[in-house]
């Protein structure tokens, strides 16, 4: 008799471990009270369950941590980044590869070089840092998300596309001010939504036709492969690392925050193929990261990345990856929880504009969610709404799109019970919904405010 089971297990066992602090209600309510109501100000051990960020905070493999002992420091050409260059091209076949120490030095370089006033970047959805760099060049930067990707619980099963009909008229009314578009996959501010392939073929043809660089931000890339090859007819026989290649040889450049799918706790890189280009941004490079074969990193860094990438596109952990991503959500969903669906790759996204309807979004229901699952459970999680968003450059403030809280899950990092433990926690706060108060931002920095702005609880 052969059976077939179907539940789907961690493809790892745990090989060394770090204890959790426990905290008392009380403790949190004061750890939550001196941070000035903002998530991030806090002390990282008075978290239980931190899913603030699934960026830099994945469990390392233990032949990564054997492949940081290969680390080699040598200042120009080590071992480690001809390693570390062929991981790379292994998957992503771009003529150059610069790396930076995370994606947003790689985002600085890319659009010190090709932005500026008077330019326009188009993207699917820019998260926060992507966004910031395009506008502190001074061009613009323009979301073009399809219409379901705007939408909480709409259910498409590629949310992140490119609205390729607006893409084609903004490339057509300002021709000559658009110096790169970009795809983010997955579309980690539209609540971790994938990308089709036919929707990358679709963006790539009309760059193309319109001669302008199509670049991706490739952060989770496998995440995104993995969709596709689960939902997109014809593509559930092939290689993760083929979808991976195919996606990358219809598009000109990339950049890449290593610290998410390559499983770094730090790194990422710059990789195209105009030779031109690539020589003004290792200039930048130099200024600023380091030389090129380092780059702002150090060999071990770049050794535990190339053996990461190898562990990123493999089957069996993408499948648990993915599963154990929409467990949490479904979970929520079925207990009335309202949540982005479908289910994104590395978080579930809570709907605070739905679940705390009597907060306006410029009393920020998002924050008030995110600070009350602290309190209650001591779980971190991260406002995806207007605190994040609601600045404008103008200088005047507008509700954003969305109020999300996002669960964001770290890779190989956490247990069923601990995922469980979130669940009910999540379950208790939602029911005390109507109980929440919003809040008022009593200090704002001038950009990317939400990182260190300070919050007072309204009466
Ligand atoms: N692009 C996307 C889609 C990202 O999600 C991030 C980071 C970056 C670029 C920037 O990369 O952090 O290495 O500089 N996202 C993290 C997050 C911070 O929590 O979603 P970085």
């Amino acid at each position: 008799m052969e059976y077939s089971f179907s539940t789907i297990i961690e493809p790892f066992r745990i090989h060394s471990v770090e204890p959790l602090r426990m905290t008392t209600a009380l403790e949190r309510r004061q750890a939550v009270q001196e941070s000035g109501f903002n998530l991030f100000n806090l002390h990282a051990q008075d978290v239980l369950i931190d899913l603030l960020t699934d960026s830099g905070t994945g469990a390392m493999s233990r032949d990564q941590w054997a492949a940081i002992q290969h680390g080699d420091e040598s200042y120009a050409g080590s071992p480690s980044w001809f390693r570390f260059e062929a991981a790379v091209k292994e998957l992503f076949p771009f003529k150059h590869v610069i790396p930076t120490h995370q994606g947003r030095a790689a985002e600085k370089i890319l659009f010190s070089v090709l932005g500026g006033v008077g330019r326009v970047v188009p993207n699917n959805t820019h998260f926060d840092t992507t966004r910031a760099n395009v506008e502190a060049s001074g061009a613009q930067a323009v979301d073009l998300v399809i219409a379901e990707g705007r939408e909480a619980s709409t259910w498409h099963p590629f949310k992140g596309n490119m609205d390729v009909i607006e893409l084609e008229k903004l490339l057509a009314a300002r021709r000559g001010e658009v110096p790169v578009v970009f795809l983010t996959i997955t579309n980690n501010s539209g609540g971790g939504q994938p990308v089709s392939l036919e929707n990358i073929r679709a963006v790539s043809e009309i760059c193309h036709r319109y001669d302008v660089p199509f670049f991706l931000d490739s952060c989770r890339f496998a995440e995104n492969a993995w969709f596709i090859h689960e939902r997109e007819p014809g593509q559930g026989d092939r290689e993760i690392a083929d979808i991976v290649r195919e996606i990358a040889s219809l598009a000109d450049g990339m950049t890449m925050s290593a610290k998410k799918d390559p499983f770094g706790n730090i790194g990422g890189w710059l990789a195209l193929n105009d030779d031109d280009l690539a020589e003004s941004c290792r200039t930048v490079l130099i200024l600023t990261e380091g030389f090129p074969t380092y780059g702002g990193l150090a060999g071990r860094d770049l050794e535990a990345i190339a053996q990461g990438l190898k562990e990123a596109v493999q089957p069996d952990y993408l499948r648990y990856r993915i599963r154990s991503t929409a467990y949490l959500g479904d979970a929520l969903d079925s207990a009335g929880v309202p949540v982005v669906k479908p289910i994104g790759g590395h978080a579930v996204y809570l709907d605070a504009g739905a679940l705390l309807e009597h907060i306006p979004a410029l009393e920020y229901p998002g924050q008030a969610l995110a600070v009350a699952l602290y309190t209650s459970g001591g779980i971190r999680s991260c406002e995806i709404g207007s605190v994040m968003f609601g600045r404008q450059p103008d200088g005047t403030e507008k509700p954003a799109a969305m109020e999300l809280v996002r669960l964001a899950i770290p890779r190989r990092t956490y247990t069923q019970s601990h995922i469980d433990y979130v669940i009910e926690v999540v379950k208790a706060v939602a029911l005390n919904a109507s109980s929440l108060r919003g809040y008022r931002m009593i200090r704002e920095p001038r950009s990317l405010r939400h990182f260190t702005a300070e919050f007072e609880p309204l009466e």
